[in-house]
């Protein structure tokens, strides 16, 4: 394999210096990106030490280096798995036909959306979080924040690499499009609902980590498995950082869960609020809303551009792999569908049924998660179970948009589902009362009274190591 150049001005594994046209073009992008990152990265923390883990290669032992950096002279660079040869593509209709490195004309404009959607959440992710150092429950939170920002920074360079590579002036526009949209705002927003919802608190990043990285996880597979090599490579080494983005929100959430409980048993009256605590039933109304914002970002559950991505050999199922057949021509699922207003259960053509298949994976991994949560409160005696809502609950796009089912599963009329969203979905006294908790807790290893600490430091460090240097 390509040996990784760290001394470059963009460190890389893909010989950057071998095309000093494409080297230099990215080397043109960079000081853009720079200045996003200093007017929309991390709030005023941006001249503070930070420990941080940078990849340096894809070798699996000894991928990543940790040390105190400055998060704007940190090394974003440039990293593909190598390339395997003779890899031909693993479904769809150019099964077994060797892949492509070069983009295939009549596929051109499918990719590059793909690219830049994939592209545009990693910096939006950054946008929406940019405010939280002001109120970290600990060190140890606050450097992973600073962790998961920096890398979704580097997805963002892995996107522009491929638009710099393949897509010609197209991609370099679409490269300089990605540092202009902003989250949230309203004449340029960000190209997918979740990434232009703020993540104003603690609680909603934890959320967010756990269910809306967790769609990025998904959606990398699939596309880990496509056809256009260079795509396939560059998402199999993200997904690599990305595991860790999971595990700072389930054991988030794990954390504030588990403190729940303490303080449920402390009090007298069974309330955490109390004690300056969150209760289990607020907790319940956030994983609602950031599952069912995450469930709608693998787009309608009867889908033909998901068959033609599929089709093209562009994006495959997760684990392409673990199954027998792999063109799908004339299968057939049995899925739940909208008829006349009334829920039916269908067969579907597999190839438009693709984005509802790969959203179920996706339930049985978040499924996982919220036992591990339920094993929590079960250990600390307390009687409550969290559960995922019905994948009809609070969606927003797909057959389910806007049908006022409840978590439960069962439908209502619209006007009698606004009434009680609140008892669902966080209301503005819940948003107010976690707010109020949002109080900063810079001291080595102490936490904030929401949260218990983490079971162990990042790197084998403890809990008491100065993770940001204040
Ligand atoms: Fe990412
Ligand atoms: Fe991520």
């Amino acid at each position: 394999m390509t040996a990784v150049l760290t001394d470059e001005k963009i460190p890389n594994n893909v010989n950057l210096g071998g095309d000093k046209r494409l080297q230099r073009a990215l080397e043109a992008w960079q000081p853009h990106f720079i200045d996003w990152w200093k007017a929309m990265g991390p709030l005023g923390w941006q001249e503070r030490d930070i420990y941080l883990r940078t990849a340096v290669s894809v070798e699996t032992d000894g991928w990543a280096h940790f040390d105190y950096v400055k998060m704007p002279d940190y090394r974003w660079g440039i990293f593909l798995e190598p390339k395997q040869d003779g890899r031909t593509h693993g479904f769809g209709d150019h099964y077994g036909q060797p892949v492509w490195d070069e983009v295939p004309g009549e596929f051109r404009n499918l990719l590059r959306r793909l690219i830049v959607t994939q592209g545009d959440t990693e910096p939006a992710s950054v946008e929406q979080q940019r405010n939280l150092g002001a109120t970290a429950p600990s060190l140890y939170d606050l450097r992973n924040l600073f962790q998961v920002n920096v890398e979704e920074g580097r997805h963002l360079w892995a996107m522009v690499y491929l638009l710099h590579t393949y897509f010609g002036r197209d991609g370099r526009e679409e490269a300089e499009e990605l540092l202009a949209r902003r989250s949230g705002d309203a004449d340029k927003p960000r190209i997918l609902g979740a990434f232009n919802e703020p993540t104003s608190h603690w609680l909603s990043f934890f959320m967010f980590t756990m269910f809306t990285d967790r769609d990025g996880k998904y959606q990398l597979s699939a596309l880990a498995e496509s056809g256009f090599d260079p795509l396939a490579r560059t998402c199999r080494f993200m997904l690599t950082e990305e595991a860790h983005h999971m595990f700072v929100g389930e054991t988030g959430v794990q954390r504030v869960v588990k403190r729940a409980c303490e303080l449920t048993k402390q009090d007298g009256s069974g309330d955490p609020r109390k004690l300056g605590g969150i209760d289990l039933p607020t907790i319940q109304k956030y994983l609602n809303l950031w599952y069912s914002l995450s469930l709608d970002l693998f787009g309608g559950e009867v889908s033909s551009n998901a068959a033609d991505a599929f089709a093209a050999g562009i994006k495959g199922r997760y684990k392409e792999d673990r199954y027998d057949e792999h063109k799908l021509v004339g299968s057939h699922v049995a899925m739940d569908v909208l008829d006349g207003g009334k829920i039916v259960h269908k067969d579907i053509p597999m190839r438009n049924a693709l984005n509802e298949v790969l959203r179920t994976e996706y339930i049985k991994d978040c499924q996982r998660g919220v036992d591990r949560w339920n094993k929590t409160i079960k250990d600390e005696g307390v009687d409550f179970e969290l559960r995922l809502p019905s994948n009809k609950f609070h969606r927003q796009i797909g057959m389910w948009a806007g049908l006022g089912v409840t978590p439960g599963g069962e439908q209502l009329t619209v006007s009698s589902f606004v009434a009680r969203r609140g008892e669902w979905l966080p209301n503005d006294a819940d948003e107010r009362y976690i707010k109020s908790l949002m109080q900063p807790v810079y001291e080595p290893g102490k936490m904030a009274s929401w949260i218990a600490p983490p079971a162990k430091g990042i790197n084998g460090l403890p809990n008491e190591f100065v993770y940001v240097r204040l």
